[in-house]
């Protein structure tokens, strides 16, 4: 039997269940339950049986008082991803793995936009003043005026936030803050919740922007940033490869601006650089390109992308051959096989399939099913593809390739970079100086490679 008002809580997905179980009924997740009081706001009574609400005063849509102007914080790259600057009054939720560079961005979004007038104040849970302050020293940062403080008792925050006036504040992180209203220990579910809710409501109440950093957890011990996805104006996810110095800023939800701009950032020693042209860092220009890779043209938020899929088709030495992508979704792969198989006579049953998208950029256009299958016929041919060939098209299961979005913005992306032709749908008229070899059928892709027949500039 459940004790009153204790309820299990799920630390992943935060749904609710009356009694303890292994396993979370909601997402499946495993050991995640954990038992937590419910409690009532503070000040806040019992519903009384029957009591009325006190009804609604409707507004029209015309009447909308004018936006403020958006901040801008300087970091262009971090601007455009909010959609070109951050709201006053919006919450903002920054996700990602510990150690891949959350509190580095955040220092450096506040610090440029203090640097540009606006009241900005960094409050840290997890490092001391002075750690904050010799990172910024070394990101040279040291001049800008943020005001720092170190604290995790979210009363004392919510009052400091109310005697002054800021424009910007940054909360690293949402699992370090903690609520004496609440009886639950710090990271559980409810103090996230609860803080979160406290920390949205000053920033619609008072103008101020806030930007809650939440580090995403595998282990159900800490809450993870999912259960306050809700609450907030805008989620952002910044992600990178273990290895790489690439880090990518994307927004999952976005309610002033579109979410499928990205941001790209190379980590060095002075913080995180802003990388305005992303195509020349994926993109591995040094040397020859050998059989089994392929450069895809590909578009991320507004830009095109160019990045190399790498592939290796290999005899395999087992009796279950091995299928391991990096950067793709698998069941794409799994599907580009199949296909290549029945429609084109090429069998991997007997082969190991690897395929790796260069610069640990993970790709999830369709359009880049045509680049998966060059990369792929050309290392079970071993026959390399021009050097100044770039590939983009959707494969669908007949074996058709289907013309893509925004294909001149992607032939003009590849001309910038030296690129002369493009292995594409074959219902594109050439573009930008660059000579396409159209296919209609996946079919035709195989031939030319195999081949290596291609029409256009030698
Ligand atoms: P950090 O911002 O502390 O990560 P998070 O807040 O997401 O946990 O960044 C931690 C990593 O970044 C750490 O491994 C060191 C690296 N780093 C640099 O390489 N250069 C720098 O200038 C800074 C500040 C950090
Ligand atoms: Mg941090």
């Amino acid at each position: 039997m459940a004790r009153d008002g204790a309820a299990y809580v799920c630390q992943g997905c935060g749904s609710v269940q009356t009694k303890w179980a292994g396993q979370c009924a909601g997402c499946g997740a495993w050991n995640s339950l954990v038992e937590e009081v419910q409690s009532r706001p503070p000040g806040a009574l019992a519903p009384a049986r029957g009591a009325k609400g006190r009804g609604l005063s409707f507004e029209g849509l015309e009447d909308a008082t004018p936006a403020p102007p958006r901040i801008a914080t300087g970091v262009e790259e971090f601007d455009r991803v909010c959609g070109g600057g951050v709201v006053p009054g919006s919450a903002i939720l920054l996700g990602g793995d510990p150690g891949v560079g959350k509190s580095t961005l955040l220092l450096q979004v506040v610090g440029s936009a203090a640097l540009r007038g606006a009241t900005c104040a960094y409050i840290s849970g997890e490092e001391a003043i002075e750690q904050v302050r010799s990172r910024a020293q070394r990101m040279g940062l040291a001049n800008a005026p943020v005001k720092l403080a170190a604290e995790t008792a979210l009363r004392d925050i919510l009052e400091g936030l109310k005697r002054d006036r800021f424009d910007l504040v940054v909360i690293d992180s949402i699992q370090t803050m903690w609520s004496d209203a609440h009886e639950a220990a710090p990271g559980s579910v409810t103090q996230v919740r609860a803080a979160a809710g406290e920390l949205v409501r000053l920033a619609k109440k008072r103008g101020v922007a806030v930007i809650l950093v939440g580090h995403v957890t595998k282990e159900g011990t800490i809450a993870g940033p999912r259960v306050i996805e809700h609450m907030v104006d805008a989620v952002l996810a910044f992600e990178g490869e273990r290895g790489y110095p690439f880090r990518i800023l994307r927004a999952a939800k976005n309610r002033f601006g579109a979410t499928d701009e990205i941001g790209v950032f190379e980590m060095g020693d002075a913080g995180l650089t802003e990388v305005k042209n992303p195509s020349a860092l994926f993109l591995n220009t040094a040397g020859e390109r050998a059989a089994g890779a392929a450069v895809f043209a590909g578009i991320e938020g507004s830009r095109p992308v160019l990045v190399e899929f790498q592939a290796l088709v290999a005899p395999s030495a087992y009796g279950t051959p091995r299928r391991a992508v990096v950067g793709w979704d698998a069941g794409r792969l799994a599907m580009l096989l199949a296909v290549l198989e029945a429609r084109c006579g090429i069998g991997f049953g007997d082969r190991d399939v690897y395929l790796n998208v260069a610069g640990g950029l993970r790709v999830s256009e369709p359009a880049a099913d045509l680049a998966a299958a060059a990369a792929l016929v050309s290392s079970a041919v071993d026959q390399a593809l021009p050097q100044d060939c770039v590939v983009f098209g959707e494969i669908s299961l007949s074996g058709e390739v289907r013309p893509v979005s925004r294909m001149d913005a992607r032939l003009k992306e590849a001309a910038k970079l030296g690129f002369r032709r493009a292995l594409a749908p074959s219902d594109l008229d050439s573009a930008a100086g660059m000579a396409v070899s159209g296919v209609s059928r996946l079919a035709d892709a195989v031939r030319r490679i195999s081949e290596s027949d291609w029409d256009g500039p030698a």
